[in-house]
């Protein structure tokens, strides 16, 4: 019993100990990351969306002075010429129609962040991939149809190329296309690939969180600029429900860890930035890029009947390129009602 009475009794029943926390890594980049735009027409209609774009380039405008890096994820255009589906649909257009869209999103891309020295890098998605189907098919190709080439991607012109399916490395975090193969979704892709990483192609956004025995991984979609409704050809009479629209602002500092603050578009028109610049989308500026384009797309047309259907130079009169105006919300929701 005296030996009990000695014993001492721990009272203090709080064991934690708070650990001093890791000492904070500097900023060293800030990449803005644009998901699958999708930039081309097919049948007269845009399948990128042109008051995302808007909203898109006006918050690049905004935050270049303080970018290291723009990150662009593949299915940048939408490449419809190069399609092994096309074969099925109205209207076929040519690839230099697809070049002339395409290399517009580029140069204005170029425009606003080469005055702040900022790193671009582009991934080749999928879409891209068709072009290395066709040169691999008919090597005569390789020439006319080389992206790289074709869009001035070049390293002189400050840009990064990186293969459908390899991986960009910024700190700790990877970024690629997302047709990774097995990857099916953010779960799956981070259990497939190990590390983190930042992806596109399926359109939505999500965001999967995995811890191993090294730490905690992530694996984040970034939704896209693409065309929702009406839905693209490639998606196949399928309603496009997961799709959102929006962007990412990642920050990565020295020790390789790094934030994403992704910001979803809103109605296609609408972003508020984290410093809280309020972007609206300009009805005027998207009806502007509208036009140029559909010019664009019918001069070509024109000398491409002049090229190779009217060998003494005869130009076809040919139908305006329809649907490029601007929808109102209303004709939006499509709904058939039963007729009286
Ligand atoms: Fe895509
Ligand atoms: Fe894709």
């Amino acid at each position: 019993m005296a030996d009990q009475r000695k014993r001492k009794v721990n009272t203090n029943l709080s064991v934690y100990k708070p650990v001093r926390p890791l000492r904070s890594s500097k900023k060293k980049w800030y990449a803005f990351q644009i998901p699958d735009v999708h930039r081309g027409y097919h049948v007269g209609l845009p399948s990128h969306d042109p008051m995302v774009w808007d909203v898109g380039m006006q918050a690049l405008a905004h935050l270049a002075p303080r970018l290291t890096h723009v990150i662009i994820y593949g299915d940048f255009g939408n490449w419809e010429s190069l399609s092994h589906w096309a074969g099925l649909r109205a209207d076929q257009p040519f690839i230099e129609e697809d070049v002339a869209i395409t290399i517009m999103g580029i140069e204005e891309i170029n425009s606003i962040v080469d005055p702040h020295g900022v790193k671009k890098v582009f991934i080749m998605g999928n879409h891209e991939e068709w072009s290395t189907l066709l040169e691999a098919k008919y090597p005569i190709l390789r020439n006319e149809i080389n992206i790289v080439r074709r869009l001035h991607l070049h390293k002189a012109n400050g840009w990064t190329v990186i293969p459908n399916n390899h991986f960009f490395k910024l700190g700790k975090s990877f970024h690629t296309h997302g047709n990774y193969p097995g990857a099916r979704d953010a779960a799956t892709m981070v259990k497939e690939t190990g590390v983190s990483v930042f992806y596109a192609h399926n359109h939505t956004r999500t965001a999967h969180y995995f811890r191993n025995l090294e730490g905690v991984h992530t694996a984040q979609a970034l939704g896209c600029w693409a065309m929702i409704d009406p839905p693209p050809p490639y998606a196949k009479a399928k309603l496009p429900s997961g799709w959102v629209h929006g962007f990412g602002l990642l920050q990565v500092r020295a020790n390789g860890l790094f934030q994403c603050d992704y910001r979803t578009i809103i109605e296609s028109s609408y972003v508020e930035l984290p410093d809280g610049t309020e972007i609206v989308a300009s009805y005027r500026e998207a009806q502007r890029r509208l036009r140029e384009e559909r010019d664009t797309l019918l001069r070509l047309r024109r000398e491409y009947s002049e090229r190779y259907y009217a060998p003494e130079g005869r130009v076809h009169e040919i139908e305006p390129l329809k649907g490029t105006e601007l929808r109102t919300r209303v004709q939006r929701a499509r709904v058939h009602k039963q007729q009286a």
